[in-house]
């Protein structure tokens, strides 16, 4: 393990500590929640999107859950703004990784993604593309 990899591995840590933009908005446009079963860990997301009805314009969440959970959302929180609802629709999983920015193990990768799945079925839902009470990390 480099030194790359452990300046990531304090970033998760600071993160998950020192969550960014944790809380609910006052006035979200959209909202929505997720679970990953195998452990009970549950993130909500809330979005509010600019007058064009299609750019990311602030993001919060809140939640319990694990270090990596907790931390992927708290930087999604950070990454998102700027972004339109298309760009959002074709994050994946590696996308993910490479913002945690350290190897995850196939273990956890359900714990990195709750928080991408939850804002993505989020939008999906605002969008009238899905209709679903709470995402899970099941697939
Ligand atoms: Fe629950 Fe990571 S152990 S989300």
């Amino acid at each position: 393990m480099g030194m790359g990899s452990d300046m990531y591995r304090q970033q998760i840590l600071d993160h998950y500590k020192n969550p960014r933009n944790h809380g609910a908005l006052e006035d979200p446009t959209f909202s929505h929640v997720g679970e990953n079963p195998s452990c009970g860990d549950t993130i909500q997301i809330d979005v509010q999107l600019a007058d064009d009805g299609e750019t990311i314009e602030y993001v919060s969440f809140s939640g319990d859950g694990c270090a990596i959970s907790q931390a992927s959302a708290s930087m999604l929180t950070q990454q998102l703004p700027g972004m339109t609802l298309d760009e959002l629709s074709e994050m994946d999983t590696d996308d993910v990784v490479d913002m945690l920015g350290v190897d995850i193990s196939p273990m956890r990768i359900k714990c990195a993604v709750l928080a991408e799945k939850v804002v993505q079925d989020g939008a999906k839902i605002h969008e009238g593309e899905l209709d679903l009470d709470e995402t899970t990390t099941e697939e």
